[in-house]
């Protein structure tokens, strides 16, 4: 009987069945090993001894397990991350998706598709995490950074239309705390000058725009798994996603351009180089993702939906506290158009009408010990875009928006995990601030 087809697959060293496979010259993990992980999950309490017991019970109970089962050959892009990926497909309504290292790399995975070369430009909001831009720096692109809705505090697509040159050759939409962009107005302009749209949906897995998922809007869309987002794959990780046929090479594009289903003469496998818009060819990164990862995350997907409802509930309960307080602008929450992941609570205080502005007021809060979150601060504002020849000051000039916002109006707010009480205590202390600061306390 003919032997079935081996399946074509990106999977290295995905050898099936031998007498000695080749997973034999890896070492595997052993009851140590595991031991390990679940400290490092599960870390020591006040009480040492009886932690240390629990533990050696487990080791025990494991190597019960073990007589029953066997230690895993497959730890890097198994048929976990394939069903991974076939969930994401699925949940997103989307052709193709790859789970790699971060969303960092899903970018640079889209932007290479998106044929992006030294001297182009790339479109991203003045408010974003660095690595929005990242890709575009380290190949000596140019980054042309656009100011923001007051409102939402993602890129305003009018500023886009101002920006465009010749040379754009992407515009990166921020879904800014998990709250969509104006995509329909972003897709306009992009699709009459045809620019390729990269979406950064770092904080917008689960966002809907207009009944369709965030990141599957644009021609790539990448989202982050890192340990402070909604749901995390072991603390780091990230998906690229795609419609367009781009996607077929989407594994050569995550793991340095192997083609496993084309080998050359006398060899296991082709190393091909990427070819995107334009024909043109670049170099593939290595961005593979682990089985572990894939595991956790898959799980963590089943409790996404109640993760998002609890946090849709928390922001209400914020807007609710803060309704009829004219100082307090109200952060956006869902419509009919939208509905918001809820990664961060947006928080503005309309300054003009107050004795102080939200500089004052993060004092105030750090007084409290509400500690709000680090991030966002414009990127003009950071050292490096000055140091690799960004006109910086015209970047901070043509902004005005992001300026404001960040030096007067705004800061984020934690959703999730929080008690009761603590969201309790929040309202009721921005409350008691933004009294204090109308009397000039
Ligand atoms: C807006 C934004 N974009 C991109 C990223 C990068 O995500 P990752 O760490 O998965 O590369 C972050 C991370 O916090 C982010 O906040």
């Amino acid at each position: 009987m003919k032997k079935p087809e081996k399946a074509k697959s990106d999977f290295r060293y995905d050898t099936g069945e031998a007498k000695v496979p080749w997973a034999a010259v890896g070492e595997t993990m052993n009851i140590e090993d595991i031991t390990s992980i679940i400290e490092l999950l599960i870390p020591e309490g006040k009480d040492d001894a009886a932690y240390k017991k629990q533990l050696s019970q487990v080791s025990l109970e494991l190597e019960k397990l073990l007589e029953k089962g066997h230690f895993a050959t497959k730890l890097s892009l198994g048929s976990n991350v394939k069903k991974l990926e076939d969930a994401t497909r699925e949940l997103l309504d989307v052709k193709h998706a790859s789970f790699v290292t971060n969303a960092t790399a899903g970018f640079e995975m889209g932007l290479k598709f998106a044929g992006l070369t030294p001297g182009d430009e790339v479109i991203a909001p003045a408010i974003t995490f660095l690595s929005t831009i990242t890709y575009p720096l380290q190949i000596g692109a140019k980054v042309v950074l656009a100011d923001v809705d007051p409102k939402t505090l993602n890129i305003s697509p009018e500023d886009i239309a101002k920006k465009i040159t010749k040379r754009t050759k992407a515009i990166m939409p921020v879904h800014i705390g998990g709250y969509p962009c104006d995509m329909e107005a972003i897709m306009k302009i992009a699709k009459e000058n045809d620019i390729a749209v990269i979406e950064d949906g770092a904080h917008a897995f689960g966002s809907f725009y207009k009944g369709k998922a965030v990141g599957t809007i644009g021609d790539f869309g990448s989202f982050s798994f890192h340990e402070v987002k909604n749901i995390t794959s072991c603390g780091e990780g990230g998906i690229v996603v795609t419609n367009s046929d781009y996607g077929n090479d989407f594994p050569k594009a995550r793991f340095g351009g192997f083609d496993i289903a084309n080998p050359i003469d006398k060899w296991l496998y082709d190393v091909v180089a990427l070819k995107g818009k334009g024909d043109h060819f670049s170099m593939a990164g290595n961005h593979s993702s682990t089985e572990i990862q894939a595991v956790v995350l898959l799980n963590q997907f089943k409790r996404l939906p109640e993760i998002i409802k609890t946090r849709k509930l928390n922001a209400e309960y914020l807007n609710s506290r803060f309704a009829g307080i004219e100082e307090i602008l109200p952060c956006p929450l869902d419509t009919k158009d939208i509905k918001s992941a809820y990664h961060l609570y947006l928080f503005q205080l309309d300054h003009k009408r107050l004795n102080g502005d939200i500089q004052d007021f993060k004092t105030k809060m750090n007084d409290r010990g509400i500690i709000n979150i680090p991030h966002f601060a414009p990127l003009y504002r950071f050292s490096y875009l000055k140091q690799l020849g960004h006109d910086t000051a015209a970047m901070q000039k043509s902004c005005p928006n992001a300026e404001e916002a960040f030096l007067h109006k705004f800061t984020h707010f934690p959703l999730y995990p929080l008690t009761e009480q603590q969201l309790e205590y929040m309202a009721d202390n921005i409350i008691e601030a933004v009294h204090e600061m109308r009397k000039g306390m």
